[in-house]
């Protein structure tokens, strides 16, 4: 047989969607100002709260997370503002390149791709620069696997009157430990596509009352991310122009799952995979790339020497049907990294193993195969 008879989807994003959600996406569409839609943006609108961990409404966008991130931009901030920006990935850049495009200045934190900021370096720059409008950071930066003290951070900016927290939850909101009121962050934005489980398409957004405030003053231009008009239609249990409504019923499906599991639970899990996968690795010889912060989300691994981490996806993909990321901008070909976020479960884990051990022979990588696999299984044996 030529081809892998399945395909699976271990990237950080998309992630595997679950049948429940695919069938109730699949049900005839009906209209968003309907009074069969109210109930079920009602419900998801609650229930997202519970996962942000918020009393604050969340915005549901029609958009990528990246629409989200431009949004908080947009709407909290005015030309000319300044905006400390934590620059440790790909997705740290993305903050500034945002913030240039619409005229506000970022004072770069720049980290070692890997490493992560600390408190302290926030502190700092916010001594330096107390005319910052917004410190802009990310939960997880999804291109180095780090995942960013929060909690810390919120500590140093919730007295600081002119300055709003905001944060990039695309890849951790429903994975890790996000307590978006209890730490005080201003602004959370997360995606469908990650850990919640669904296509890509949808963006959320948490503003805090604090926030609000900025919302009011900001003079930056906006239409289709207009959070005040968003929030106002919200209140109705609508969207403020036409709701992707396939995807919000698949969010329901995903949510009352989240709900149903518990994300104290859900949280273990992904820390029960995340410790299975970065053991056999190690195991197997291998360099976890990520030196500080390990996330839970992803394990970013660094490809044996002279062997090129686009053709360990490659092979993944093409001989086992199992996609896994590699490495962004000045990582490509270095990374590789395995996703254990959202609809992954610990079958999953053994078996992108067990080929990873195989794409690895196959590249002529000296290692005896089972001993990532044994790891593995050995910590999946011990009890939950
Ligand atoms: C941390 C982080 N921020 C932003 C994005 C961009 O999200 P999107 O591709 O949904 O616009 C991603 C996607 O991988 C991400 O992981």
């Amino acid at each position: 047989m030529k081809k892998p008879l399945k395909s699976y989807l271990l990237a950080p994003g998309p992630t595997p969607v679950p049948p429940q959600a695919l069938l109730a996406m699949a049900q005839p569409i009906v209209h968003h100002r309907s009074p069969q839609f109210k109930p079920i943006l009602e419900e998801v609108k609650e229930d997202l709260q519970y996962v942000f961990q918020t009393k604050n409404d969340v915005l549901i966008l029609a958009s990528t997370g990246t629409g989200g991130m431009e949004g908080a931009v947009t709407n909290t901030l005015s030309s000319g503002d300044k905006a400390i920006v934590v620059r440790a990935g790909k997705f740290g850049e993305r903050w500034a390149e945002i913030c240039e495009a619409y005229g506000v200045e970022p004072i770069n934190i720049d980290i070692e791709w890997g490493r992560c900021v600390t408190p302290e370096q926030i502190k700092a720059a916010l001594e330096k620069h107390p005319e910052a409008k917004a410190v802009f950071i990310q939960a997880h930066e999804t291109s180095t696997g780090v995942k960013f003290p929060l909690k810390e951070i919120g500590e140093i900016v919730k007295d600081k009157e002119g300055t709003i927290l905001v944060v990039d939850a695309i890849s951790a909101m429903g994975a890790m430990e996000i307590k978006t009121d209890a730490w005080h962050l201003d602004v959370v934005v997360a995606g469908s596509q990650k850990a919640l489980m669904l296509p890509p398409g949808l963006a959320f957004v948490s503003l805090s009352e604090k926030a609000w405030r900025f919302v009011e003053r900001s003079n930056l231009p906006k239409y289709y991310f207009n959070f005040a008009k968003e929030r106002k239609s919200l209140a109705k249990n609508q969207t403020a122009f036409t709701a992707a409504v396939s995807l919000i019923i698949g969010l329901r499906e995903t949510l009352r799952q989240i709900k149903e599991i518990g994300l104290e639970n859900i949280i273990a899990h992904n820390q029960r995979l995340s410790e299975a996968v970065k053991a056999a690795v190690k195991a197997m010889g291998l360099k976890i790339f990520t030196k500080e912060g390990l996330s839970e989300v992803v394990t970013a691994v660094e490809a044996p020497h002279g062997i090129d981490a686009q053709e360990i996806t490659k092979i993944m993909r093409e001989d086992y049907g199992i996609t896994i990321a590699g490495g962004q901008a000045q990582l490509k070909g270095k990374i590789f990294r395995i996703s254990h976020m959202g609809y992954v479960d610990e079958h999953e884990i053994i078996m992108v193993i067990a080929a990873l051990e195989r794409t690895l022979i196959k590249l002529r990588y000296n290692l005896t195969p089972g001993v990532g696999l044994k790891v593995a299984q050995e910590i999946l044996l011990k009890d939950k």
